[in-house]
Formats: C-alpha cells, structure tokens, sequence
C-alpha cells in the first residue's frame, strides 16, 4: 500500500497573516461504467450497484478511481468485490473516508464522512458476499477529465523543464518560473495542480508573481533551481519570503481548488506563475514535470479569493515534550468572508485548533483587565502527517474589521508519537520534514478590486 507523505508547505513565513489556496472535497465523476451482470439478487441484502455503487461515487471516487490518489480503484464490481471486508472495517473505524476535523465542532462542506446508515449499508454489504445485484440498478457513473479531478481545464501551464529528481537525500526547495503570456487579468474558479510523479511531491505551492514585483525577478525562467543556485545573495535569501498572493497549493490528500460562480482567484495580465515544489526523494531516481489546470470564470465575480495565514515560526519544541503548545494570532485589517482553513504541520503535528476571540469589554483588544475573552473555537484537527486537507466552512463567516483570530498547534515530540523522527532533538521550524512548521492557512473572500496589499491596509 503505497503510503502518503507530509507535505510542506512553506513560502510565506509572516508573522501575522498573509496567503494560500482552497481545496474541496467534493469534486469528481469517473468514466468506467459498471460493467458486472451477476445474476440479480432478491434477497434483503445490500447489492453493489443499487446500494453500494452510490455510496463510493459520492464519498470515495475522488481518489479510488483510475488515475487516483489510492492505490485501488472502486469503480467497478470487480475492482471493489474483493475489498468488500476491507471497506466494512475501514468505514467502521472510520479511517476511510480520511477526515479530521474534531465531530460537533463547525460544520464543512466537504465533509466526506459517511453516515451511520451508510456504513451500515456497506458492512451488510459485506456480511453478505458481497452481492452485485443488477446493473441495471447502477446510478450514472461520475465522469471524470482524465486524470483530472476539476472538469477539462480551460488551460494547462506545465513546468516546460522536467526536474531531475536523485534517488536518495535531502532535496531543496525547487522552483520553475512559468509565464502565463496572459494579455489581460483572468478570473480563476477552478485550478488543480498534477504532479507527474506524485510518490515525489511532499508539496506544491503556486504563486501568483504580478509584473511589477521584483521576487526572483533575476532567477532563470522556464528552468528549475534552487535558492542556492542563484548568484544574488540578496535574492537567494529573499526566494522563501514573498508577498505575492497563492493560486493554489497542492499536498497528497488535498484536492482542487473550486469555488462558487461568485468568487475566484485572480491573475493579473503579464504574470508568472512560480511553482515552488517540495520534492522527496524515494529510492528511486526520476523526473518530475508538474502542471497546473485552470478554469475561468465566465464572468467578472464580485468577490475575489485571498489566502491568508496565521504562522509562527520562532518556536523550539524541547526534546521529548509530549503536548508542546505553539500559538499564533492576527487582527483582520478589513471585513472579510471567512472561506476554509488548511493547517499545515510536519511530523510531530498533533493537534490544530482555529479560533476566534471574542474581547468582552468594548476596548477591544487591550488587556484591560476586564473579563477574560471568550474563545470560539471554528476548527480542531485531530492531525494527521499523511494527509493535508482543507476544511470548508458550511456557512462562510462574515468577519468585521477588527476580528481577532487565533490558530493553535499541539506538537508531540515524544518516543510515543510512531513518526517522530528524533524524540531527543530540540525542534525549531525548518524546511525539511524533520524540522516542523506552524502554518494556519485560511482563505478568505473580499471585494474583487481589493488584492493582498490592499486588503493589509488599515482604513
Ligand atoms: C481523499 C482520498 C480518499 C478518499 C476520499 C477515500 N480514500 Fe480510501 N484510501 C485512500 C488512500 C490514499 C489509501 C491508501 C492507504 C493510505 O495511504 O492511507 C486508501 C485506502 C483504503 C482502503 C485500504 C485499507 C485502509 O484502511 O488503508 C480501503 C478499504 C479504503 N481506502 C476504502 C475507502 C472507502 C470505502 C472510501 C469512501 C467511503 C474511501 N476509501 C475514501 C484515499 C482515499
């Protein structure tokens, strides 16, 4: 079984908020009909393609398809009879569909969690051998765009230079500028990155670099490389740190990027897109030629999306520290709608919690002495370093000016946490996974004329 990796996701190292993108859940269809024809069953029991079929389109299909993130496809009766046990016990446990978010706290769009009713459904399903059924009885087969998870891409933007990818050590931060030749600003609704070789990609973040900025500004285009590569030391140490806004970010588990006809990220005309990519190496040497699918809005929205984030990065996790907290808080400068949230740690991330503070006397944020604030909480991950996920709010929140948000981690640095690499190492934030991040990523949607810089504008 092909195990997940973490992923990193670095770039914008603010100490307060700055940016990222948004993924769904739901996406998807899939091509393969269901092609088995055992003799129709008439019992009581559950049948593949009346009762279980829908189930796994609607819940499952995302990554257990052709061209899937999961090693198994679940698109047919014969692909999914033998997994039939194994899909009882992974629904029962709960550890299929892969989800987070502490139960009862906040409600999110893409929640894939299956009701009690479902997995009822399936472990009857699987009490009974399984049964076809009639094919006649199959819903439509979801219909995918190739390897695709959003519908055919408007356009693809492919690295036009393969990266060399060695088959064992550390790699460093790669990246590959690629211009989009666009005459005029798009509007993004869509937008998914596809590594070529996903078993090597612990994260991918696309930025947004508009003509006027000068981040990388004397870097190679079109070709990768490395901070270390570039022969301005100025520069060199500027490559981690930019305000350029995110189109997207990509890690194993997350899923494309998809927001309603009313809003999108923007590129501005004449802007590159800079893919920075996290690589891993596995044993085996290779190449890797990731590219991004977007689709546009068919009309100027009134709202555009900004990813913003709540990060710390001076923290030092003491050697074997089993519950090591880490805070990090921001003030929105403007009255946004609150999106998603996508926290980011590495290996020794436990828990994660966003917050808001609510300030009991009208002063506001100052410690007056009054009550102590209250504290909603939005979000509680239970963490996971195999899966990175976004997390959509049901209802997006308008956010005045002035809101105080908080994000939280827990780190166990202990011999009990099976993924620690180095209980005896005292740990600070760092690239690598053996080093850790505190990256609270949420998006946000704001009027379509404010951008990133002007958001950050106090009025
Ligand atoms: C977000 C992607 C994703 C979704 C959605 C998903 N799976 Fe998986 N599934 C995986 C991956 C990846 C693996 C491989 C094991 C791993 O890395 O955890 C897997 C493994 C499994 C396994 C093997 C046993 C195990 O627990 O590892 C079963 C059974 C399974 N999935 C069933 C399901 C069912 C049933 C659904 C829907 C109700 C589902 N999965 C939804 C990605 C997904």
């Amino acid at each position: 079984m092909r195990a997940l990796k973490i992923a990193v996701v670095a770039g914008l190292l603010c100490t307060t908020f700055c940016a990222l993108g948004w993924r769904t859940l739901n996406a998807a269809q899939t091509a393969n009909a269901a092609t088995a024809h055992a003799a129709p069953v008439t019992t009581d029991a559950p049948t593949f393609y009346r009762d279980v079929l829908p189930i796994l389109e609607a819940h499952c299909q995302e990554c257990h398809r052709a061209g899937g993130i999961a090693p198994m496809a679940f698109e047919t009766y014969e692909q999914t009879r033998d997994f039939a046990a194994a899909i009882r016990i992974a629904t029962a446990n709960k550890t299929m569909p892969p989800w987070f978010a502490e139960p009862g706290v906040g409600k999110f769009s893409n929640d894939p969690s299956l009701s009690a009713g479902q997995i009822a459904t399936l472990a009857a399903w699987a009490s009974s051998q399984a049964p076809a059924g009639d094919s006649r009885d199959a819903p439509a087969p979801r219909v995918w765009a190739d390897k695709w998870t959003i519908p055919e891409p408007d356009l693809v933007l492919k690295m036009p230079q393969p990266v060399r990818l060695p088959a064992n050590g550390d790699i460093d931060y790669t990246y590959e500028i690629v211009p989009t030749h666009f005459t005029e600003g798009r509007w993004v609704q869509m937008a998914e990155v596809l590594p070529a070789r996903r078993a090597n990609v612990h994260h991918a973040v696309v930025y947004v670099r508009p003509p006027e900025s000068q981040w990388l500004r004397h870097a190679p285009v079109g070709v990768p490389f490395t901070a270390e590569s570039l022969t301005d030391p100025a520069e060199r140490a500027a490559a981690m740190w930019t305000d350029s806004d995110i189109l997207l970010v990509y890690a194993p588990g997350s899923s494309a990027d998809m927001w309603p006809a009313t809003m999108a990220k923007y590129i501005p005309a004449g802007s590159d897109l800079v893919f920075q990519m996290h690589y891993t190496a596995n044993g085996t040497a290779s190449e890797d030629e990731t590219s991004v699918g977007l689709r546009f809005s068919k009309q100027p929205p009134p709202q555009r999306v900004l990813t913003l984030q709540l990060t710390n990065d001076h923290f030092v996790i003491p050697p074997g520290a089993p519950n090591y907290r880490v805070e990090a808080r921001g003030t929105l400068p403007n009255e946004a709608t609150l999106l998603s949230f996508f926290p980011h740690m590495h290996l020794r991330g436990k828990e994660f919690e966003y917050n808001l503070i609510h300030h009991a006397s009208a002063g506001g944020a100052a410690g007056n002495g009054g009550e102590p604030p209250r504290i909603e909480t939005l979000l509680r991950v239970h963490y996971h370093f195999h899966w990175q996920m976004s997390y959509r709010l049901a209802t997006p929140m308008r956010l005045p000016a002035g809101t105080e948000l908080q994000a939280v981690a827990w780190f166990d640095n202990s011999r009990d946490n099976p993924h620690n690499p180095d209980p005896e190492a005292a740990v600070r934030w760092g690239e690598q996974t053996y080093d850790e991040m505190m990256v609270g990523f949420f998006d946000v949607a704001v009027d379509a004329r404010t951008d990133k810089q002007s958001f950050f504008v106090r009025h």
